[in-house]
């Protein structure tokens, strides 16, 4: 997969897939819309800077240029207390070492080691999981496959899923009922999940999958963006969708 690196709004660069004709973040600013979408909506930054030790699960559907991992550091370094986090996500397409060695997320970040990191992430993947030790307390388990072949390693209960494949009409491997009905047996009662997406289809994916569902202000002039959790009492903040009516919608076929 060929990728190119371009620079976002916010002065942060993303890139650009040739294979799925889209860029991997927002243009207006990747970091900008990722700490939005993945971290503020989610309340995952809270968590991350509270005084709470404990252990927090993260599964991520799309590991990419490894933004979101990125971010994850950053916000443990403001962070007054020990957690020990599994960061899991899955690739199917890793990028190549040398590009993520010339990407530049910008000067808003307190972790400046990102590039050998992912260099090194990036430097042997092997097909399947692939466990490796960030910090003392954070490990990335990184599946090399395809979103339908995911598995959970150790199974872990997750936390919070950053549902982040390209978007439904490119990328409809990422927006499968299987896939969420996967996530959502995997993941607690209180987990929460969101997704830059507000198409209707992706959040019928998810109601048959087993997610209740809400609409939350979108990242960057974005309208809407679309949170979801197991238990509905974890999105009371929030404007609820019909999960029944999508689920009807989707029995009748209206998004084949
Ligand atoms: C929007 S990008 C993810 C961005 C990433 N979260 C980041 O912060 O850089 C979507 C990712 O999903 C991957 N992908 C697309 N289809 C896939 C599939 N069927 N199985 C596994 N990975 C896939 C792409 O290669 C791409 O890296």
């Amino acid at each position: 997969m060929t990728n190119q690196i371009k620079q976002t709004g916010d002065g942060s660069d993303t890139l650009v897939s040739e294979t799925f004709n889209q860029p991997y973040h927002s243009l207006g600013g990747a970091v900008a819309e990722s700490r939005i979408v993945y971290f503020e909506s989610t309340g995952l930054n809270e968590r991350l800077t509270s005084t709470d030790s404990g252990h927090i699960n993260i599964m991520e559907i799309g590991f990419g240029s490894g933004l979101n991992l990125v971010l994850l550091l950053d916000y443990l370094e403001n962070s007054p207390s020990d957690k020990k986090i599994a960061f899991c996500s899955v690739e199917a397409y890793p990028i190549a070492p040398e590009t993520v060695s010339e990407i530049n997320f910008g000067d808003q970040l307190s972790h400046i080691d990102y590039r050998a990191l992912l260099t090194n992430i990036f430097s042997n993947p092997k097909p399947g999981w692939n466990k490796i030790e960030i910090t003392t307390n954070v490990t990335l388990h990184l599946f090399v496959g395809m979103f339908d072949e995911l598995t959970n390693p150790n199974e872990l209960d997750f936390d919070f899923v950053m549902h982040d494949p390209f978007s439904p009409d490119s990328n409809p491997a990422g927006w499968t009922p299987d896939l969420f009905g996967k996530l959502a047996g995997w993941s607690s009662m209180n987990a929460m999940l969101s997704t830059y997406s507000a198409a209707t289809s992706a959040r019928a994916a998810m109601a048959v999958g087993g997610w209740k569902i809400a609409r939350a202000p979108g990242a960057l002039g974005k309208r809407e963006m679309t949170v979801a959790s197991k238990n509905g009492e974890n999105l009371s903040h929030l404007k609820r969708v019909n999960e029944q009516r999508l689920i009807e919608r989707y029995e009748n076929e209206e998004f084949r």
